[in-house]
Formats: C-alpha cells, sequence, structure tokens
C-alpha cells in the first residue's frame, strides 16, 4: 500500500469547533478535580505508587495555575528492571515477522487517529500548547506510525535480506513537541523490531502516558513498551549507563547528550540537538510573505521549537525599509498571547518560567541593540510572555550565537546575501534555515551555501512533514548517524542486517 501523508483537521467547519468545545469541558480541570496518580509501566505492570509524585500545573489558570494531573517516578530499581524485561523481550516483539510489526503498528494508528482530541487536550493543560499545534503534531505521529513500518518494508522484500533490531532502545524526549517526537523515537524502534523504554520529559510526562496509551490499547505489550518517568540523573546513572541498552534516541541540548556520552563512550547515541535557526529576507523577496513567514515561525507555540526562526536577518534595503518594520511589530503584536482554552489566543503558556539564555536575552540590551517590540507578560503573568523583537544586533552577539527556546527575535543587518549567509552559519547551529526572495539565482546561492538540514524557500522554518521535509541537521545540531527522521534509513541505524545468501 502507499504511504500518505495525515491531514489536520480545519478547525474553520463548525463540527470541528464544536469537538475542540468538548476537548475544553473534558481537559479544563478546576480547582477541586481529584486525580489519581499517573503510574509508570514497567514489566507489563502498572506501578502507581506514592513514590516521587510530582504535580502537573495547567498555568492557563487561575493566578498559581490549577492541578491538571500527578505522575509517579521510577526508581533506580525500576529502571535496573525495565532494562532486564527490555533485554528479556518475554512477549517476543523482536522474533515477530516485519509483517506482523507493521500491523500492530498500524492499529496504534487508527487509536492516535481515535484519541486526537485527548492528546490535545492532554498537552494543553500540561505543556500549554495551543490546539492547532499539538492538532499538527498528531498527524504527524500518525504519518511516523504509518511510515516506519513502511520504510521496513523496502528493505524486507529483498529476499537474500533480513533484518533484525538491535535489541533495547531508550526514546529521551523533549516537551515541546509532547506527542510527535516521543511517539516519533517510539514507532522507529518499535518497526525497527526492538523493545523500547521511555524516558519522558517531566513537563510533559502525562502527555507521554496519554500517547504511549494508544499502544498499549491497541495491543502493543506492556513489556514492549515500558514508560520510566524519572529525574535526569538517574536516567544517566541506570539507563545510559547500562550495556543492556543498545541505542538512545534524544532530542534535547547538546549539554544532555555531551554527559550521555561522557557516561558511555561507546554508546549508540542518535540526538537532535537544537538550533540558532534563521530567516533571510533579501530586497528581492514579497516583504509582506516574509513578515507573516518569519513571525509564524518565530512565535508559534512561544518559540519554544528546535526549527523556531529566532533570527531575522535582512538585507540592507528591507532593513531600512519603514513599512516593514511596522508589518513586524503590527503583525508580532497582533499575535495574541493567553489562555489556551480561549480560542481567541494563538499563542499559550511558556512550559517553565524564564531562565538562562531567555532571561539573559530578556534582560539586557548589547552595544547598538534595542528592542523594536519590548518583552511584556499578559497581566504579569510569567508564563505568558508575548512576543519581542530585538533590533540592531551585532554579529557575534549574545543572542547571535546562543539558542534561546521562547518568543524573542533577534533582527541583523547583512550587506548582501553573502553576509547574511555567513552570519547564518557562523552559529555554529544547522538545523532550519529560511529564506524569502523571488529571484531563483539568490536561492541557488543559498542553497549551495548555507549550513543546515532543512532548508525552506519562501516559507515558515518548522512543520517539517514526514517524507516530505526529512528532519534534522547538522553542526551543533546533531550527533549520530540518522541525522534526519521521517526518512526511509531512519529505521537502518536500529537493525542488524543479515544477507542469507550472495547475490548472484
Ligand atoms: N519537526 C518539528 C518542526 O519541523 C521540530 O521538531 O517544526
Amino acid at each position: 500500500s502507499e504511504y500518505h501523508a495525515e491531514a489536520d483537521t480545519d478547525f474553520v467547519l463548525p463540527k470541528n469547533q464544536e469537538w475542540a468545545r468538548n476537548i475544553v469541558k473534558k481537559w479544563k480541570f478546576t480547582k477541586d478535580t481529584v486525580h489519581a496518580i499517573t503510574p509508570i509501566v514497567i514489566g507489563g505492570m502498572d506501578i502507581n505508587e506514592e513514590r516521587m509524585v510530582v504535580d502537573a500545573i495547567d498555568k492557563s489558570q487561575l493566578k498559581d495555575g490549577v492541578l491538571a494531573g500527578r505522575f509517579a517516578n521510577a526508581s533506580a530499581e525500576d529502571l535496573k528492571k525495565a532494562v532486564e524485561v527490555a533485554r528479556a523481550d518475554v512477549d517476543g516483539w523482536r522474533s515477530l515477522s516485519h509483517a506482523q510489526r507493521h500491523d500492530a503498528l498500524k492499529k496504534v494508528a487508527i487509536k492516535v487517529r481515535e484519541r486526537r482530541d485527548d492528546l490535545i487536550g492532554v498537552a494543553a493543560a500540561e505543556v500549554g500548547k495551543v490546539f492547532t499545534e499539538t492538532d499538527v503534531e498528531v498527524s504527524e505521529a500518525v504519518d511516523f506510525l504509518e511510515f516506519y513500518p513502511y520504510s521496513a518494508d523496502y528493505f524486507a522484500k529483498y529476499e537474500n535480506l533480513e533484518f533484525t533490531g538491535k535489541g533495547v532502545g531508550v526514546v529521551i524526549p523533549p516537551w515541546n513537541f509532547p506527542v510527535a517526537i516521543p511517539l516519533g523515537g517510539i514507532a522507529a524502534t518499535l518497526a525497527a523490531g526492538n523493545t523500547v523504554i521511555i524516558k519522558p520529559a517531566s513537563v510533559a510526562a502525562l502527555t507521554a502516558y496519554e500517547m504511549c496509551k494508544c499502544f498499549w490499547d491497541a495491543g502493543i505489550s506492556k513489556n514492549v513498551l515500558q514508560f520510566a518517568p524519572c529525574p535526569g540523573a538517574l536516567a544517566g546513572e541506570h539507563l545510559i549507563a547500562n550495556k543492556d541498552v543498545d541505542f538512545v534516541i534524544l532530542t534535547g541540548g547538546e549539554d544532555t547528550a555531551a554527559s550521555m556520552l561522557k557516561t558511555r563512550p561507546d554508546l549508540f547515541l542518535t540526538a537532535e540537538t537544537g538550533g540558532k535557526d534563521a530567516t533571510i529576507v533579501t530586497n528581492m523577496a514579497d516583504r509582506e510573505q516574509a513578515v507573516k513567514n518569519v513571525c509564524n515561525s518565530a512565535f508559534g507555540n512561544s518559540g519554544q521549537k528546535c526549527s523556531a526562526t529566532s533570527l531575522l536577518v535582512l538585507e540592507e534595503e528591507v532593513y531600512n525599509d519603514e513599512n516593514f518594520k511596522k508589518a513586524l511589530i503590527d503583525t508580532a503584536s497582533s499575535m495574541s498571547v493567553g489562555s489556551i482554552w480561549d480560542f481567541k489566543n494563538r499563542i499559550g503558556t511558556l512550559a517553565n518560567k524564564v531562565s538562562g539564555n531567555l532571561k539573559k536575552a530578556l534582560e539586557s540590551l548589547e552595544k547598538n541593540e534595542s528592542w523594536l517590540l519590548e518583552p511584556s507578560y499578559v497581566d504579569g503573568n510569567e508564563y505568558m510572555l508575548k512576543p519581542s523583537i530585538k533590533w540592531g544586533v551585532s554579529e557575534g552577539n549574545f543572542i547571535h550565537m546562543n539558542e534561546l527556546f521562547g518568543p524573542v527575535l533577534a533582527v541583523i543587518k547583512a550587506n548582501d546575501l553573502a553576509h547574511a549567509v555567513k552570519i547564518v552559519n557562523d552559529t555554529g547551529y544547522g538545523l532550519t534555515s529560511g529564506i524569502e526572495s523571488l529571484d531563483e539565482r539568490e536561492v541557488n546561492y543559498w542553497k549551495e551555501n548555507l549550513k543546515a538540514g532543512n532548508l525552506y524557500i519562501n516559507r515558515g522554518t518548522t512543520g517539517a512533514i514526514v517524507l516530505r521535509q526529512p528532519f534534522g541537521g547538522m553542526g551543533k545540531s546533531a550527533i549520530g548517524a540518522g541525522r534526519k527522521v521521517g526518512i526511509f534509513n531512519y529505521i537502518t541505524q536500529f537493525v542488524d542486517f543479515t544477507e542469507k545468501s550472495a547475490p548472484k
């Protein structure tokens, strides 16, 4: 059968608006809602003892937020057991035929489609993500479930070639794409014939659990997919360092990747490690289109995307164009920030309070820098940060070189396209990059010289679609062999191939 990408929900249709209102009814909790503890799932069992319980908070509500749920954390013993169970593969996932595994994952795709509403609801309550943004993730999740087994079909069809899973995979996803990224790692690991343990991000553990339920309820056993939230240090010591773990799929910081390789230099690690993504707007751009694409890419999900445009490099004429400046301010400030339960808001809450690089960028201006749009919070709520734009950034400044993960756009002037490309390449990252230009010669020059994994022409820099825009970078943005997800060779990292006979 052919592979096709899944369609997103059209929220303009009245029936879908009704559907969205029902999500609010189910997932917008009150301060009186009582929550059961979300269990860890290890060795075929739900363990919902009161251990190291963490509260998840819906920050859209009241002054201090409302409890969105509570989850237990795995202990060192639990993690040890999880790896033993995964290694033993008591339910024989590794010995199934590829076709059997493909069928099992198809059923999960159906479940994920059925539970689109719950996945959107839980991500809204827990992570503060607006419905339309999670909706796209659910489509991507279905795509991963359908695409990875489909890509394995390609290898399975060679009669003299057999592949078996490497063994045990651990998936360590981020919180900013709480459905698609963890699910993509699990789907690839399972499609390749491995058992899998997920250690979700603490800020998105409830969403990860809801996503895992789609696998279990579709028939994948709780020995094959185990759910092990735990503090990072414990994961380092008892998952990463454990030699019975064959590979790790990480999406996270460079420092996390480095510390994993320090803990275990022989670890097979494939990691996406962030970006400092830019869009260049040349004098030959459709400037209105550029403003729209840049603002969506910079401020969607509060800029909390590794693919977000956080540098805007303007060729001199555009930089000096007062109309362009005004359009940028108007568009950014019209993106309403606030409660995810109110559909007028395009941007929800931050997952964490402002800290680190983001705090530094918000609180300081280097020489010649000024605010074109000053940062501010909605009603003083520290989780509701409005879009801001820093103007006049010089090359080498802090905001030029560092990933922020927040709704702050830095604008730099370039003398010409070659200079603009140099400014972007100088960051050392290389995940996504955009150009706005209607001149084919400029676009060709940029394609040849810009160092990034995902190059987008006259389009925003976020929202890669499986197979259409295989996602992953280079430079400081990636570690490991298989740098791109959503592409045919992705799962080959997690299998061993055996040639049964020499080809004639
Ligand atoms: N795949 C996402 C995007 O393209 C980022 O993880 O925006």
